[in-house]
């Protein structure tokens, strides 16, 4: 399975901070928020990542990432002209996707906790859909679902003006590899965008969607405004604080999956020591 990184995207409810930056490389406490969507497909044991950029971000993503071989993965660079919707992702990817199944991680989205993890698909022989539902108070804000009583999908929304539940739809997403037609042949909707609501929506119709349920097992943000991305860096900083673990260390991560053995570990370790960042990969090695 494939990796999609959206990270594109005007970052204006963020203004002026991201007048000169990409909203996805701004800290979310101790580390570029991309590190957290980009851990999440890690987790799913996802180890081919595009990265999809605003054209005048691409080089920032490219000296902050490289190439990923360091992390024994392999990530490659594409970039979005305009924010035409987070469908266009797919199409945009089409080439790297080549034939294979596919998961999007919104740049601006963050998981958090066991519930999540073992909710995630298992990526061998992955056909169909399979998107998550998680319950909050302004459901009006996102993509929503609706399920009946037995607790099949009925219909999926985009940010309803009157949501017909209170389950917001979070921002990853895995899709078989005919994600990349059905994304050509969806319509814009009335704002103009290939909502990714309408890819989940047909392979709803197909019967071939899986939702997952998460419940406060897991931790979602969308970081998306100044506050969600506040709310988020004090979570991350009370957290890691209290357990002395990190949420959403790439190379913990890589190592933990066996991608890079402990002299690599070590070898990323020491240029980041001064932040404190490269003592904890090193305390990794020790314990
Ligand atoms: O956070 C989950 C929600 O994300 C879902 O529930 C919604 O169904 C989905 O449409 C999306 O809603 P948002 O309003 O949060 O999307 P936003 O425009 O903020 O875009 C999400 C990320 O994708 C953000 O990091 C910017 C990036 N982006 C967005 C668009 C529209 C792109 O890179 N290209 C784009 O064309």
């Amino acid at each position: 399975m494939k990796g999609i990184i959206l990270a594109g995207g005007t970052g204006s409810r963020l203004w002026p901070i991201t007048l000169g930056n990409s909203k996805q490389l701004i800290p979310i406490y101790d580390k570029p928020m991309v590190y957290y969507p980009l851990s999440t497909l890690m987790t799913a044991g996802i180890r081919d990542v595009l990265v999809i950029t605003a054209p005048e971000h691409a080089d920032l993503f490219r000296l902050l990432l490289g190439d990923g071989s360091t992390w024994g993965m392999r990530i490659e660079f594409a970039v979005q002209p305009s924010p035409d919707g987070l469908a266009q992702a797919f199409i945009i990817g089409e080439q790297f996707i080549a034939g294979d199944s596919v998961a999007l991680a919104l740049g601006d989205n963050i998981f958090h906790g066991a519930g999540f993890e073992t909710a995630l698909p298992v990526i061998d022989d992955f056909t169909g859909g399979h998107i998550f539902a998680y319950p909050v108070l302004d459901p009006e804000r996102y993509g929503v679902i609706e399920f009946d009583k037995d607790g099949t999908a009925l219909s999926i929304e985009e940010k309803p003006a009157t949501p017909k539940s209170r389950y917001a739809i979070p921002g990853v997403y895995f899709y078989d590899s005919t994600v990349v037609d059905v994304a050509k042949n969806i319509t814009p909707s009335a704002r103009g965008e290939l909502e990714i609501t309408s890819v989940s929506e047909h392979f709803m119709n197909q019967g071939t969607l899986k939702v997952s349920v998460l419940d406060a097992g897991t931790m979602w943000f969308d970081t998306g405004t100044v506050d969600s991305m506040m709310d988020a860096a004090e979570y991350v900083r009370a957290i890691e604080h209290r357990t002395g673990a990190k949420i959403a260390c790439p190379e913990e991560i890589a190592w933990r999956q066996g991608w890079i053995n402990d002299a690599q570990l070590a070898a990323l370790a020491k240029p980041l020591e001064k932040s404190g960042y490269g003592s904890y990969l090193l305390r990794l090695l020790e314990r």
